[in-house]
């Protein structure tokens, strides 16, 4: 096994990544890639990580180490990047004051309240789908459901989809553990375009203030400590791009897997006490985020490796998933009737766990248990089409027959 090592560029890697992590599980579950972050595959170890404070999530002093990708950065912004204060970027104490103020509207109760909106929202996508030419799962209904209640739940103004959406999927290539350089411009061009388009939002907003998120992060002040402009800017930012990028891939992935699965699909069809737990296994099997990352802020022993001080490890969140250590001989299959399937990695862990993680398996009970019962017949209608993403690994393109 002298010759294995990390390679998600290996032709089909994205289309079926599992084999490639099993190998990599039993050869050399802790190693640095070629690439050079260094990337842990084991359940075990996965969670461990996630879950070690000694780690941070601040790459800056890595950023200003890497002179090739500062430089091509600064070139195509003009300036110096900023440090982003997103909470996925930033340590306590820091995170834990910002993501105290975004956290919200987004405890399990009030999401609860937004199921009548989805189910509507649903319905409508459904109905349009049925009167479609070439019905497409991915553009009719797993990337509008969660596009349009992120806009709704932060109360921005309709308009801009198509923009909007190429800038976030720019954008989110840049946590694929190898980018080139052109990704990287077109991506710090994205970030330029979506950062004016939300500092738009945010000035609209204050002339504009109504029953939203946004209005509620704009006035948030907790013990008389406010979000300073640019915090507001890469909250919103954040929640905005978190918010649809990832669930698009639960929801178009997810019903593939169930179309792929016809005995499971069926089971779902004839019991919806079974939605909830479809969706913890669709999580578990499809993984819609695969990469969580750490940077080491010192030298650290791992899984009997020393790993440098500032390394980027990356915990394989997918590999996780389908550990057969941890989930035992059925770790391949899907079953959504898996009694521990809540376990998987797919939300991360520890003090960065999903913020969305409530929300997303809302929108993807209603929207996966709705098609599942309203389109018995629904099959896939050609090859669909891969993203050609490592990390947040989806579907393009689904397009299906309904009847
Ligand atoms: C299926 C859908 C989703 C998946 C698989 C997913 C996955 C993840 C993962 C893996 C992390 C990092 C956890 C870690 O490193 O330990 C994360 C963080 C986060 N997610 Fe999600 N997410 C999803 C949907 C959402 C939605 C709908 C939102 C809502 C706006 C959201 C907002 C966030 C935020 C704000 C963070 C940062 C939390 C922090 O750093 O404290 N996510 N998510």
């Amino acid at each position: 096994m002298t010759d294995l090592f990390f390679n998600p560029l290996e032709e089909g890697y994205c289309e079926n990544p599992y084999p490639h992590l099993a190998e990599l599980r039993e050869h050399l579950p802790v190693h640095e890639t070629l690439a050079g972050p260094w990337a842990v595959f084991r359940q075990e170890d996965v969670s461990t990580l996630l879950r070690n404070p000694s780690l941070s999530v601040d790459s800056s002093a890595i950023d200003e180490a890497d002179s090739e990708r500062l430089q091509l950065i600064t070139e195509v912004l003009g300036e110096r990047p900023a440090r982003s204060t997103s909470i996925l970027n930033v340590d306590p104490p820091d995170h834990t004051r910002l993501r105290r103020l975004v956290s919200k509207a987004f405890t399990p109760r009030a999401i609860e309240q937004l199921r009548p909106m989805i189910q509507q929202l649903v319905d409508n996508m459904l109905d349009a789908m049925e009167a479609a030419d070439v019905p497409d799962v991915v553009d009719g209904l797993a990337f509008p459901l969660p596009f349009d209640v992120i806009t709704e739940m932060l109360g921005f103004p309709p308009g801009n989809t198509d923009e909007l959406r190429e800038w976030g999927e720019t954008l989110v290539k840049t946590l694929d553990p190898i980018i080139d350089d052109e990704i990287l411009r077109a991506a710090v061009k994205a970030g330029q375009l979506m950062d004016a388009h939300v500092d738009d939002v945010i000035a609209w907003k204050r002339e504009n203030p109504g029953d939203d998120l946004l209005t509620a992060l704009i006035e948030a002040e907790e013990d008389g400590d406010r979000l300073s402009p640019i915090e507001l800017r890469d909250q919103v930012t954040l929640l905005f791009i978190a918010g649809h990028e990832t669930t698009v891939n639960l929801i178009g992935t997810g019903i593939y897997e169930l179309l792929r699965h016809p005995e499971q699909a069926a089971m779902l069809r004839g019991d919806e006490s079974l939605d909830a737990n479809a969706v913890e296994e669709l999580l578990r099997y499809v993984s819609p985020v695969q990469f969580s990352r750490r940077i080491s802020v010192s030298e650290i022993e791992f899984g009997g490796q020393q790993i440098p001080k500032n390394a980027i490890v990356l915990a394989g969140l997918a590999s996780s998933n389908r550990d057969p250590k941890f989930w035992g001989d059925t770790a391949n299959d899907l079953d959504i009737t898996r009694a521990n399937a809540s376990q998987h990695s797919s939300f991360g862990s520890g003090v960065h766990y999903c913020l969305g993680a409530s929300l997303a398996k809302l929108e993807a009970q209603v929207a996966i248990g709705t098609f599942i019962r309203r389109f018995p017949n629904a099959a896939p209608d050609g090859d669909p089409h891969w993203n050609g993403r490592i990390n947040l690994r989806g579907l393009e393109k689904f397009p299906v027959t309904l009847s």
